[in-house]
């Protein structure tokens, strides 16, 4: 009925595993009841890579990411990891996966369900039905220029005497194939695309606008490109984030604007993500999907973790990686009828209170809701 799609699972550490389950619980209904077919494989990664294999991530899950139409991850880390050597921490696992495949496009949406509106920083009716995309360069830019380093500079008048060291320096080919990205994003969606970064002062803003907008004009007319500066852009964001739509920047602007953009829909359990790079020769990028939030030590093994974040982050690679929009829409619309009737894990209670159900019982919501979008 349908092609099948290659997808490797990383639980990774603490909540992880947890979240997870409730993913292939999805997958599973999917496969039962839609007639969409996935090869998965299993793999470690992180601490529980370490434990098993000594290093946190192994040449043979490497390789087999590499191989697969896309990656699904958990979260690695975890207090019982953090005297280990740089060299072998659970943050290098993921760290290597993003880099040998070279996702360079990294994609934070910013949605907010209607039912925890409340839970955001701002208003309700700011923020009520937002819907944004946030593209960050994340292979390059000022965290990866050289050169870096903290020098002895023993000028005269420097008290202190030494000096620290950043290159922000990008590409002209590093900004087109993330604009490509975003582009390509914006067709999916409303054909509206918010380029930002600090042209009035750097020359690296300089040419990722004219770079962008070259990208634009000669590949992607239809599309409406705008371009903001940086500091305006997150001041736009936290007043009036509903007149944005996809918003394409650099790494370190990226950093700034997605963290922001979080705080505006709520809780750290409900943050999907996406790492993209080149298309493989099946014409699909190379892709991770991962939830924003960490392995959260403090409430691992307790069943109390959100599992939406992942959830979601399934729903991403849904859409972006098998083309199965349809499918990504009805999950996405499970979430959000279970949030409407109150459904609720522990993060998502309010001042009112209430009881909260575990991950389990939430993944089964989903589930029981799914039947019916
Ligand atoms: P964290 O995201 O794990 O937790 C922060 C807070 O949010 C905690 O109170 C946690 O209980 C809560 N939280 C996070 N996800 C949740 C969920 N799905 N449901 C309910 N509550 C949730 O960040 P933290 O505590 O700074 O880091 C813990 C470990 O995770 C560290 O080892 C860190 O290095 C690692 N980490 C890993 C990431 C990844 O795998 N991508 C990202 C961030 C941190
Ligand atoms: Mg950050």
């Amino acid at each position: 009925m349908s092609d099948s799609y290659s997808l490797l699972i990383l639980p990774g550490d603490g909540i992880g595993p947890e979240v997870m389950t409730e993913v292939v619980k999805v997958i599973d209904w999917l496969q039962a009841n839609r007639g969409l077919s996935f090869d998965i494989s299993h793999g470690l990664v992180g601490g529980s890579s370490y434990d098993a294999h000594g290093t946190p991530l192994t040449d043979e899950t490497m390789a087999k990411a590499q191989a697969v139409d896309a990656v699904l991850l958990g979260a690695v880390g975890g207090p019982k990891y953090d005297d280990l050597d740089f060299s072998v921490k659970p943050e290098r696992g993921l760290l290597r996966l993003r880099k040998d495949m070279d996702l360079y496009a990294n994609l934070r949406p910013a949605q907010c369900f209607d039912a925890l509106a409340d839970f955001s920083s701002l208003k309700r009716d700011v923020v009520a039905g937002l819907d944004i995309l946030i593209v960050r360069e994340l292979t390059s830019g000022v965290y990866f220029g050289e050169p870096r380093g903290i020098h002895a500079d023993n000028n005269s008048d420097n008290e202190g005497g030494r000096v620290g060291i950043n290159t922000q320096r990008y590409t002209s080919g590093e900004i087109r194939r993330v604009a490509r990205s975003a582009f390509e994003l914006a067709r999916r969606r409303n054909n509206k695309v918010c380029s930002m970064e600090k042209a009035n002062v750097m020359e690296s803003g300089i040419l990722w606008r004219e770079e962008v907008q070259w990208v634009r004009d000669n590949e992607y007319p239809e599309v409406e490109l705008t371009h903001m500066y940086a500091d305006n852009g997150l001041m736009q964001l936290v007043r009036k984030p509903g007149q944005f739509d996809v918003i394409l920047t650099d790494n370190l602007f990226g950093d700034l604007l997605s963290d922001a953009a979080a705080m505006l829909t709520g809780s750290l359990g409900m943050l999907p993500s996406a790492s993209l790079g080149k298309p493989m020769a099946n014409g699909r990028p190379k892709a991770l999907y991962e939830p924003v939030h960490g392995s959260a030590p403090d409430i691992a093994g307790q069943g109390k973790a959100n599992p939406i974040a992942c959830i979601l982050s399934f729903a991403m690679a849904l859409r972006f990686s098998f083309d199965q929009g349809a499918a990504a829409d009805a999950l996405e619309r499970a979430v959000e009828k279970v949030l409407a009737d109150g459904v609720r894990t522990a993060d998502l209670m309010g001042p009112e209170g209430g009881t909260p159900v575990s991950t389990s019982e939430m993944g089964d919501r989903i589930v029981a809701a799914l039947a019916q979008a």
